[in-house]
């Protein structure tokens, strides 16, 4: 499975903190933004990547990630000119996908807790599966609508009157036909190629799943200012009291297998003296001392 990260865009509600640096680079308590969406796919066992930004904003991009294989990951480039639609991600990076599934998160979705992604990624099988979200205010998203039993019925972008409340968070897994899907979409109204639309034809094929996030998982949105310093409070307060990180990328290619103890340890010696080095040395010393696998580790 294939993994975009769709991190271009405006940012124009960060203004002006997203003059010089776009809304995916700012920092959340206390990592940058992108750091955990990237975490949130490696997590679900996710190693190759294509990051899609704006030609401004690519270069930063780099810098900070590199190819990945600090991470033992392989992280790509791609420029998206305009932001013309989160769906026209899969057409910058067809040659990147190639002929694989694909999964697609967005570089300011914050997700936390529980294995909610977990079972939809092993049980994917082809077609589509997006998630739902319980929200307060689903008319700012894609909203999707459950029969008795359970089945969605109907996705509806930006809805006057939503027919429910669940949202559809800023992650998509597709089989390879959303090429071809998103090739046969017109701009909407406002000019994009909308995921909503990938959506609905994967429900009209018959071929979607929407897997319902519990009352216990966070979904985060960091595209205000008071939104954005929520999640960096939210962050802080799970770090300080359970002791662990949230959107911490070396930790999760260590769990991932992607990353050999041996590896980890000498990617530790490059940090300099910092919190953050301090918390992958505990995570080492926990690890040799328990020897246990290390995605059996808290
Ligand atoms: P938005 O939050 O809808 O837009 P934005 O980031 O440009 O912010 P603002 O409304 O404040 O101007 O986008 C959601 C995410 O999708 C965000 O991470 C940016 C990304 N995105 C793209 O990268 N390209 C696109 O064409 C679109 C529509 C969104």
């Amino acid at each position: 499975m294939k993994g975009i990260i769709l991190a271009g865009g405006a940012g124009s509600r960060l203004f002006p903190l997203t003059l010089v640096a776009s809304k995916q680079l700012q920092p959340v308590y206390d990592k940058p933004m992108v750091y955990y969406p990237l975490t949130t796919l490696v997590e679900s066992g996710v190693r190759e990547f294509c990051l899609i930004s704006t030609p401004h904003d690519l270069p930063r991009f780099r810098q900070l990630l590199g190819d990945g294989k600090a991470w033992g990951l392989s992280i790509e480039y791609r420029e998206q000119a305009k932001p013309e639609g989160i769906a026209q991600a899969f057409l910058i990076a067809e040659s990147f996908i190639g002929k694989d599934d694909v999964t697609l998160i967005l570089g300011d979705n914050i997700f936390y807790g529980g294995d909610g992604f977990s079972e939809a990624f092993s049980e994917f099988r082809g077609g589509a599966s997006i998630f739902g979200y319980h929200v307060n205010d689903p008319e700012r998203y894609g909203v999707v609508e459950f029969d008795g039993e359970g089945r969605a019925i109907s996705i509806e972008e930006k809805p006057k009157q939503p027919k429910s409340n669940y949202a559809v968070p800023g992650l998509y897994i597709y089989d390879n036909n959303v090429i071809n899907i998103t090739k046969a979409l017109k701009p909407s109204a406002r000019g994009e190629l909308e995921i909503t639309a990938v959506n609905v034809e994967y429900l009209n094929r018959g071929e979607l799943r929407v897997h319902r996030l519990n009352r216990g998982f966070a979904w985060l949105d960091a595209g205000t200012s008071s939104s954005l310093h929520e999640a960096s409070a939210y962050v802080q307060t799970i770090e300080k009291r359970q002791g662990i990180k949230i959107g911490c990328p070396e930790e999760a290619a260590f769990r991932s297998g992607f990353l050999s103890l041996s590896e980890l340890e000498s990617l530790i010696n490059k940090i300099p003296k910092c919190e953050y080095r301090d918390y992958l040395q505990e995570m080492v010393a926990e690890a040799k001392r328990l020897k246990i696998e290390p995605s059996a580790l808290l």
